[in-house]
């Protein structure tokens, strides 16, 4: 017997994890309508908040455009997203201006239906269904997600983390290198360890390199 599945119900789709591609959409944003694919080349920083006119995402929002500019020099864009209208977003971010004095320099997606927060899972119901949790996704210039951070509604994020996130996995990329515990740009990097026994010999003879033991192992870059 064959198993037909309902057909007025959507299969559920899984959600997006650290090496798949970044999930296609074209949304409403307030420097008008946006595509991923338009990102295609740069890096991109998507992230949502949960609500415009909160003070926590205020806060996030203006330390989102204090490390704009740094994040534009490593050829990363930055695009947030919550559930509310374009309109709701434009009179925040003209509050934004005249309240504080900063100058939100880069887009927001209004996604009223949910669409894009519900192919990237940024609704947490067990938190909130009606709104996104602090979610963060970092895509590669070959729009593959790369990274994902989950921050909770009353917390707000360390932009100076999601600088260095963006900051190691470039290191990674151009080195073939990974980065150890609080690493900062400068820092010596770890070379991924050995996984032959001849390979494990020919590490720790070699030279420029700095070893604990085979397996761990540091170089200046
Ligand atoms: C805020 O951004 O201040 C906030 C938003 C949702 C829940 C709690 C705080």
């Amino acid at each position: 017997m064959s198993v037909n599945p309902e057909p007025s119900v959507p299969a559920p789709r899984a959600l997006p994890r650290i090496g798949d591609p970044a999930p296609p959409f074209t949304a409403e944003t307030t420097f008008g309508t946006l595509k991923l694919e338009d990102f295609k080349g740069s890096w991109l920083v998507l992230f949502s908040h949960p609500a415009d006119f909160t003070p926590v995402c205020t806060t996030e929002f203006l330390a989102f455009a204090e490390i704009h500019s740094e994040l534009r020099a490593l050829n990363c864009e930055l695009m947030g997203l919550s559930i509310d209208s374009v309109f709701s977003h434009i009179a925040w971010v003209r509050n934004i201006e005249e309240k504080m004095g900063v100058k939100i320099d880069f887009p927001i997606i209004a996604d009223l239906n949910k669409e894009v927060a519900t192919l990237y899972g940024m609704i947490n119901p067990g938190e909130s269904k009606t709104e996104t949790s602090r979610a963060v996704f970092v895509i590669d210039p070959q729009q593959v997600v790369r990274a994902i951070i989950y921050y909770p509604l009353t917390t707000g994020r360390n932009m100076h983390e999601i600088l260095r996130l963006v900051k190691a996995l470039q290191t990674t990329d151009a080195h073939g290198v990974a980065t150890p515990a609080n690493w900062q740009p400068g820092d010596k990097v770890i070379l991924p360890p050995p996984r032959t026994v001849e390979a494990a010999a020919e590490r720790v003879a070699q030279e420029g390199v700095e070893c604990k033991d085979w397996y761990f192992c540091k170089k200046a870059l």
